[in-house]
This record gives structure tokens, sequence and C-alpha cells, in this order.
């Protein structure tokens, strides 16, 4: 938990309104960033800070993950992305975000049969998947079968969170992964595949995904290798919208299944995670409209008048190239050797980053190429479909929203999340 203890004190900071002069206490957490601590301001002087998208308000203190969005740095717990990637399985990764270090052996193995012991789902939410039409969009599944999730298991609501988190945890990470895989089975009118206790997580889901009664699936390595790495690099990103969704309904009491429900909702915005099947769609649309011409799909993003943007392209925090697109970058190239297939959509990603990293536009507004520009093209080569996308996202955002609604519920700062506002309608008037 985020705590004062671990920040500098850096005097104060002056503030004069209308005359009247307040000092607001200053001071810098673990990496230097600075705050102004404005708890008293209202009180003091009337006044509130206007901050529309909250691009300068700092809402917590955490001690989970680090961005420095100028040098493109990103650190779950004080280790490096690239790191993590390399060397750890995305349960590794999990239990680190969640209980604040990488497990040893026997928590892996142990954390590794949980989630295994609570993979299934109940036979009564498998049957929900029948009420769905075929086209429903997996997000809309999934978030469905997270807040279902709370009328299964009510009675852990009644004892303390200490006592019952793993638990929550586990069925939240492994059934919704389960139900995941469930969605995307339905959709294609194939029968479900249930989970297998002799697979590992990642392997477990590509086999509920592929195997079918005609074709046997054995999983490559390499795929669920890559599979854990782009787990990884989606597993938490501080104080992004979903999280900040799941946190403000957590504020409220909610419970974890309720919350996370919400935070599935709000990565499936085309601006937040939902981006990473835009841009596949993007693509499409550049190769078959516009015969692949990207100085023309350039010109119509740099257009004020046209309301086309770039999707997969700029960040709310990275202003230099987001860390985790470089090792989707290179896991996309090294999928495709793997399956020894070639994307056209690959090639014309190519280009267009290049055409957005020469261009001052794009350079002038620190916009470079996010997370999403090359997941989902990963995804693609390892035969995810284009509306799974935003799915594996939330699949790997998971430990992060739990980490962070935990932390929030810890905080003794806490309180229920209620920003306010400068009302600008009509004053006091009359219907008579
Ligand atoms: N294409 C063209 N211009 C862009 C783009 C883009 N993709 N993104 C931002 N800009 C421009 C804006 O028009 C604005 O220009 P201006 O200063 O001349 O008005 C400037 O860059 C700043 O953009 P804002 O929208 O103010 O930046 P904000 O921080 O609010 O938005 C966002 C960030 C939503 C990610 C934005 O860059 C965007 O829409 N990108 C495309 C969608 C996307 O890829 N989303 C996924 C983000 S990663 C994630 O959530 C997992």
């Amino acid at each position: 938990m985020g705590s004062f203890a671990n920040t500098k004190d850096l005097g104060s900071a002056q503030l004069t309104i209308q005359g009247t002069t307040i000092d607001l206490p200053l001071f810098e957490g673990s990496e230097n960033e600075k705050a102004i601590d404005i708890r008293a301001l209202r009180k003091e002087t009337g006044a509130i800070t206007y901050d529309p998208g909250f691009v300068n308000t700092g809402c917590c203190l955490s001690d989970i993950t680090y961005i420095d969005g100028e040098k493109g740095i990103l650190r779950y717990r004080g280790y490096d992305i690239n790191e993590l990637a390399e060397h750890c399985e995305f349960i590794d990764v999990a239990y680190l975000l969640i209980h604040g270090k990488l497990p040893d052996d026997e928590q892996h193995n142990q954390f590794s049969r949980h989630l295994n012991s609570h993979s299934l789902l109940h036979e009564d939410m498998r049957h929900f998947f029948d009420a769905y039409p075929d086209h429903a969009h997996p997000m809309a599944t999934l978030s469905a079968m997270a807040v279902s999730l709370s009328t299964f298991y009510p009675e852990l609501e009644d004892v303390s969170i200490q006592e019952n988190i793993d638990y929550k945890v586990t069925r939240l990470l492994s059934k919704l992964r389960t139900a995941a895989a469930f969605s995307y089975k339905k959709s294609i009118g194939h029968p479900i595949v249930y989970p297998k206790r002799s697979l590992k997580y990642c392997e477990n889901f590509l086999n509920m995904m592929f195997w079918t009664p005609v074709n046997d699936y054995d999983v490559d390595p390499v795929l669920a290798k890559a599979l854990n790495k782009l787990l990884i690099l989606h597993a938490d990103h501080e104080q992004n919208c979903s999280a900040s969704v799941v946190k403000m309904v957590g504020s409220a009491g909610a419970n974890l299944y309720a919350s996370i429900a919400a935070g599935i909702c709000a990565l499936w915005g085309p601006l937040h995670g939902g981006a990473n099947q835009h841009v596949i769609e993007m693509l499409q649309r550049i190769l078959s409209d516009d015969g692949g011409d990207v100085k023309r799909v350039i010109e119509r993003s740099k257009d004020k008048n046209d309301p086309f943007r770039l999707m997969g392209v700029g960040h709310r925090v990275y202003k230099s190239y987001d860390p985790r697109a470089k090792v989707a970058k290179q896991m996309c190239k090294d999928v495709l050797a793997r399956t020894g297939t070639t994307d056209p959509l690959l090639d014309l990603a190519l280009q267009l980053e290049e055409a957005v990293l020469a261009d001052d536009y794009f350079v002038s507004r620190g916009l470079y190429p996010n997370i999403d520009f090359y997941t989902g093209l990963t995804y693609r080569a390892m035969g995810i479909p284009t509306n799974m996308f935003t799915v594996m996202f939330a699949i790997g955002r998971m430990p992060g929203w739990i980490a962070q609604w935990l932390e929030m519920r810890e905080d003794p700062d806490g309180r229920i999340g209620r920003p306010r506002q400068i009302y600008t309608g009509p004053v006091q008037r009359s219907v008579k």
C-alpha cells in the first residue's frame, strides 16, 4: 500500500486566490515525482481545481506500478517490464502485482494448482452462453460473467478481505479466462472445451480456444511463451481509465467482481483497450479502401476537420515510444516466423510507423505507437480472432485491476470517489 512514509517532504507551495494566500504541502514520491497536496483547498478558499480528464490529478499514493512517460519506462513493483516479459510467466507477474513480491518455486506451484482447481465455471453459468446471440461481442459477455460470479459466490462477501482474497483472485483469474474461451467457442458454434488440470495457465487457454473434437490441438510452446509475454505487457498500467473505474466502483463499497465487471466495460472503449481491435480494422480498411496509401491516411489523421485518428498511436502518459509496443513488435515478427506465415497488415503497420516517426505533427505532440499497435497483429498471427483482442487485454489486465482495487480498499486516506464540478447552467428560475 502506498504510504507517506515513502515520500519526501519538500516544504510547501503558496497559492494566492483573490488576495488570500495559503500554504499547500509539497512532496515527492520515490521516483521524484512532485505533488501538491490540495486536500485543504476547498475548505480554506472555497475554490476547487478544474482538470478535465484528470490530466494533472493524482488520486492516490501507490506502490504497484511506475511509469516514466518521457523516458518510456514501465516497472511493476520496481521490476522493468522487459525483464519480467523475458524471464517470468504471467502467473508470476500476477502474483507479484497482487502480493508485492515474485513467488518462490513453492508459491508458484501452489498458485498454479490453485488456479487449476478454480478453473471450471459453474454449469449453470455455462448455460448463460446459450442465451447470447452468436454475434455478441465477447467483451459484453465477459463483463456479464464477471459480475455473475458475485451471484454464485456471495458468501465470500461476508468474511474479511484478507481471509477470502486468494479465493476471489484465483476465481477471477481462472474462471474469466475459461469464460473468455467459452464465449469464443459459442461465437463460432463449436462445442466448448473444458479446462484441463494438466495444463498451465496460458496453455490451458490456448487449448480451450483451439482444440476441437475433430482436430486435436498440441499447444506450441513458442505460442504459449508469446501469450505469457503478451499478458505480462498488459498486466498493469497504474491509474489508467479502466483501473480508475475499478477503483471508483470499489470505493462505493461494491464487491471485487462488480468492480472488475465495470473495468472490463471501460477497457472495451476504442480510446482504451478496444484500440487493439480497431487497429486491425483500420489497417484492413486502409488496404481495401485506400489501396494501402499510407501518405493519404497520415494526412487524414492530421486533418482537424476529419474525425479519423490513427488507432494504436498516442498515449496520455507516454510521450516517447511505448516500451510495451517495442516488445510486442518483436513478438509479432517472432510468432509469424514460427507459424511460417506473412501478414500484409504487418508490412502496412511498419510503413505507418515509419511515416509517424518521421512526421513533425506526431513527433512534436509526442505521438508514438502504443501497446495496441502491435499486440493485435501478434494475436492475429496466433490465430486469435479480432473480436477477442480486447478480451485478451482484459485477461492480462485482471491482476493489475485486482492489485489496484486491494490497495484502494486498504488505503487509510481512501474515501468514496466523487469529483466535483463547476455548474454553468441556468440560475434559479420558476416554472410559473
Ligand atoms: N492520431 C492523430 N492525432 C492524434 C492522435 C492520433 N492517434 N492521438 C492524439 N492526437 C493529437 C490530438 O488531435 C491532439 O492534437 P492537438 O494538440 O493539435 O489538438 C494531440 O495529439 C493530443 O491528443 P489528446 O487527444 O488531447 O491526448 P489524450 O491524452 O487526451 O488522448 C489517446 C490519448 C486517447 C490515447 C489518443 O492519443 C488517441 O485517441 N489515440 C488513438 C486511440 C488509441 O490508440 N488508444 C489506445 C491507447 S493505449 C491504451 O489505452 C491501452
